[in-house]
């Protein structure tokens, strides 16, 4: 490490960053999926490295490609990401989980392609409840007292709906998953999917003030970094 590593806020640090959308196989040639880009994560990525991190990627399926300067985990399914995510966060400082995780997985996946036939009826797909890895995390994170100084980030895209608005869904969210910071994001069908810029609200659950950022995905991850390298040096200078 050179000199000057030192002043960087997040030198000497493990970061590590899930990325992407997970797929869910339903046989060799088809999945569940999502929208997710992987910019975010990718931004975020690049922010901790520039802040002097050592940095994880761990990388479902994302449009862009990985960056320079960091380690590179790839997964496809959300078991596969919760095994790199549990391993992974052992031995890091910060864990953010930026990658959209399917809920829910094909109960049954065919070892073959699945064909459409004339003589049956229309199939149905049976979905089984995938793992929670932010909330495994965090209990993962609260068993292991050496770790405890570790700070973990969770993301989530809410769109409001009748019963309730964006933050209230936000809110409940961080007390439920007990994570220390959740960024949130306002999705719509044409908002912040694929985007290049991104407009969210910080959450934090030692109760401070709601903080916003918006701009490049760029821009909002570097304010997500300075965040989390602020909460570090305040927990564990
Ligand atoms: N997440 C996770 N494991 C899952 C689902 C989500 O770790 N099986 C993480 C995401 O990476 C994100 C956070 O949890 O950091 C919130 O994801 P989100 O989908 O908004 O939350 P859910 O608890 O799945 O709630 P919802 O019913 O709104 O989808
Ligand atoms: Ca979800």
């Amino acid at each position: 490490q050179g000199q000057s590593d030192y002043q960087l806020p997040l030198a000497g640090r493990t970061v590590t960053i899930s990325a992407g959308g997970t797929r869910e196989p339903l046989d060799p040639v088809r999945f569940l999926g999502n929208r997710s880009s992987g910019k975010q994560g990718v931004a975020l990525a690049v922010a901790a490295r520039n802040a002097g991190a050592t940095v994880r990627l761990l990388a479902a399926h994302m449009d862009v490609a990985p960056p320079a300067g960091v380690e590179v985990v790839r997964v496809e399914t959300a078991l596969q990401l919760r095994e790199a995510a549990l391993d992974a966060a052992a031995d890091s400082h910060v864990v953010i989980m930026s990658a959209a995780v399917a809920d829910f997985r094909p109960a049954d996946v065919s070892d073959t392609k699945i064909k459409k036939r004339d003589d049956t009826a229309d199939p149905v797909i049976t979905l089984l409840r995938n793992p929670d890895i932010l909330q495994e995390l965090v209990e993962q994170r609260n068993a292991a007292a050496s770790a405890s100084g570790q700070l973990i980030v969770g993301f989530a895209a809410e769109t409001g709906d009748s019963e309730g608005d964006v933050l209230e869904y936000a809110e409940a969210k961080l007390q439920r998953k007990g994570c220390d910071l959740l960024v949130v994001n306002h999705v719509g069908t044409d908002k912040v999917f694929g985007q290049d810029s991104n407009s969210v609200v910080i959450l934090s659950r030692s109760g401070s003030e709601p903080q916003e950022a918006s701009g490049t995905k760029t821009e909002v991850a570097e304010t997500i970094i300075t965040r989390i390298s602020f909460e570090l040096n305040r927990v564990s200078p």
